[in-house]
């Protein structure tokens, strides 16, 4: 769907964009295809919804209806919904990046109209396949990588290949993530869909059939589903649905099961709450965010290198973000940069911004009040504005000279847990980049930092799967307490900032937190027999003074509860509560991993004294207020 992660206003033309996206695809017996798909894009709004589009293929020719802006303002517009034919196929776009336009906005056509494509993911060689489709003739209408979808099928179709075929041999060509759904015009009757890293589940009725990122899409009218797995396609025709491995072209057979679920429960895909959902996510999300091209971080390392004063400013959780990140400038590319709360920011600092500042906004929404308002104060000095959010067209990405998309997708849960890895990833990725820039950083170094990133979906992976019962074993045992400390050192001191706020927020607990180094300055009078304090421990340079620290708490009674890495034994074993996240983790991307069980803590507390995570009291998701 996008083309680039970032855009350089005044110098790189507009339009190009990552996305999070939902599509959807029907093939129905009897009816119009329009109105199903407005339907089902209706349903997947919550995956994006700044464009909408809709594609069918009547007579043999395809029609294209799409447009930016809400689904409902767009149906006002072209009355997508009234679009005929049985088969057919529906795009809703969340842009992480650049401003949504018609011409970006899906399904993507090829040069003669005879294929339609619509998107989900990131194509990550498309500037390599789209050279090659140029060299050879094909005309673009975008700057999406979805396009050459197009073009790469029209091209195989141009050999003689049946429309099936086609796409696969496209999606061997293809690297990266995606969910595509396709129609051919001249092959009327079915829809194609393929999947690799991105979702995509099918739904099957005895009336037509459907596919769709997310399984509320078409819940209302079928409850039977097939979930395709990476690197298979599947081909839907109103009475049939064949499923094929893209490789080697080979059936499948997989028979549909019946969700339970309703559409409410559906959009959680069966937790309980978004926020668990979304704490389920980071493996995706953090890849997603990790796939932000290096010509775009290039570009902000640039200015970075030229600035005589760096300041991070953001808010709450993005603040924590830009406080590990300020270890990883320091450690790695040896730039000091200044951490600084939004709301502080002009009063504290305002006085030295000039045109020798760059100020780094890191900003979830786009919208923060006090973030904002430091931007517009830094900008007036004529600072340079890097910018970091998810939400692209939001008045951060528009303040900025740079900025780049963190591709997390809509986050529901008040409470922001996939955006703070996803943050902190790019975050991470830039000062690598600065530092490569600055030619400073150890191959061996660089080196294990690019292999940690290849590990971060994994160590996420094991943290959900082998640490949830123990977190929420601890949360029972502890859920009377009326206060928690949580303690870290070096790069965890984010960790045990960040694990503090999503306590506090949602179990409405007055907890504390600290660089441990500082708690004996005034925190340790507080601790008494009992008091649970939760080390975040990495093994890192800091190990052998934390446990100078956990000793410190427990001689005064504290109830030790770490997080320390599967090889550790000193903290552990000092420890009345442990849970374990993988070993070899480099410090510098330690906090991605670590507070994965400080999350799970507070979603647990909070659901166990009866309060909804999703909405804690008093806070909104976008605090646009000072
Ligand atoms: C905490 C939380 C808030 C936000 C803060 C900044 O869970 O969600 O602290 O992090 O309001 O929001 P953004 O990143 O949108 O600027």
């Amino acid at each position: 769907m996008l083309i680039t992660s970032v855009r350089i206003r005044r110098r790189i033309p507009a339009g190009e964009m990552f996305q999070m996206c939902g599509i959807a695809a029907s093939v129905l017996k009897n009816g119009e295809v329009g109105p199903v798909l407005y339907d089902c894009l209706k349903r997947l709004e919550y995956r994006g919804y700044d464009s909408v589009g809709e594609a069918s293929v009547v007579d043999g020719k395809i029609t294209v209806k799409k447009d930016k802006g809400k689904i409902e303002d767009v149906e006002r517009e072209l009355r997508i919904s009234g679009l005929k034919g049985r088969v057919g196929i529906g795009h809703t776009r969340w842009a992480t990046h650049g401003a949504p336009s018609q011409e970006n906005a899906h399904p993507h056509t090829d040069c003669a109209n005879t294929v339609a494509v619509v998107h989900n993911g990131i194509i990550e060689n498309f500037m390599q396949l789209r050279q090659e489709l140029e060299a050879k003739g094909h005309r673009f209408k975008s700057r999406t990588d979805t396009e050459i979808v197009a073009h790469l099928v029209e091209e195989h179709l141009r050999t003689g290949k049946g429309f099936v075929e086609a796409v696969r041999f496209a999606a061997t060509k293809l690297t990266g993530a995606y969910a595509l759904a396709l129609i051919c015009a001249s092959e009327p009757d079915k829809v194609v869909c393929v999947r690799k890293e991105s979702p995509l589940v099918v739904g099957t009725s005895p009336t037509g059939n459907y596919c769709a990122s997310d399984i509320p899409a078409f819940l209302s009218r079928t409850n039977q589903v097939i979930l395709l797995e990476d690197d298979e396609m599947a081909v839907l025709t109103a009475d049939n649905v064949k499923l094929v491995r893209i490789d080697s072209g080979e059936e499948l057979r997989r028979e549909p099961f019946k969700v339970e679920w309703s559409v409410e429960t559906a959009l959680k895909t069966g937790f309980p709450h978004f926020m668990l959902k979304e704490i389920h996510e980071q493996p995706l999300s953090v890849r997603n965010a990790l796939r932000t091209q290096a010509i775009y971080l290039d570009l902000m390392a640039s200015a970075m290198s030229k600035a005589k004063k760096i300041f991070l400013v953001a808010c709450g959780t993005s603040h924590h973000a830009c406080l590990a990140a300020t270890y990883a400038f320091s450690n790695l590319a040896k730039v000091a940069v200044a951490p600084v709360v939004g709301s502080e920011f002009i009063d504290s600092y305002g006085a030295l911004v000039d045109q020798e500042t760059v100020v780094l906004a890191v900003s979830q929404s786009g919208e923060t009040a006090d973030t904002l308002s430091a931007v517009r104060g830094a900008k007036d000095r004529g600072a340079t504005i890097l910018g970091i959010s998810n939400t692209m067209g939001s008045t951060l990405t528009r303040l900025s000279d740079v900025y780049i998309g963190q591709n997390s997708g809509p986050e529901m849960g008040v409470a922001a847990t996939k955006t703070f890895t996803a943050q902190l990833s790019v975050l991470i990725k830039l000062a690598v980049a600065l530092a490569r820039k600055r030619d400073i950083i150890r191959k061996s170094q660089l080196e294990e930092i690019e292999a940690g990133f290849g590990q971060l979906p994994n160590w996420i992976s094991m943290i959900l799967s082998t640490q949830q019962e123990q977190v929420k074993s601890i949360v029972e045992k502890y859920s009377d307490r009326s206060s928690f400390c949580f303690l870290g050192r070096g790069i965890s001191v984010a960790t045990a900032l960040e694990g503090r706020l999503k306590l506090l927020e949602l179990s409405y607990l007055p907890a504390i937190a600290y660089p441990a180094g500082e708690s004996k300055h005034g925190f340790i009078s507080v601790v008494e027999e009992g008091y649970p304090v939760i080390f975040a421990a990495p093994k890192d340079e800091s190990y052998s003074r934390i446990i100078g620290n956990v000793m410190e708490m427990k001689a005064r009674g504290a109830r030790i509860i770490s997080i320390v890495g599967e090889e550790d034994d000193d903290v552990s074993k000092l420890s009345d509560e442990t849970i374990r996240v993988p070993s070899g983790i480099p410090t510098m991307l330690s906090p991605i991993v670590y507070i994965l069980p400080l999350q799970l803590f507070a979603y647990y507390l909070a659901v166990r004294k009866g309060y909804d995570p999703d909405f804690p009291r008093n806070l909104a998701k976008s605090v646009t207020v000072h």
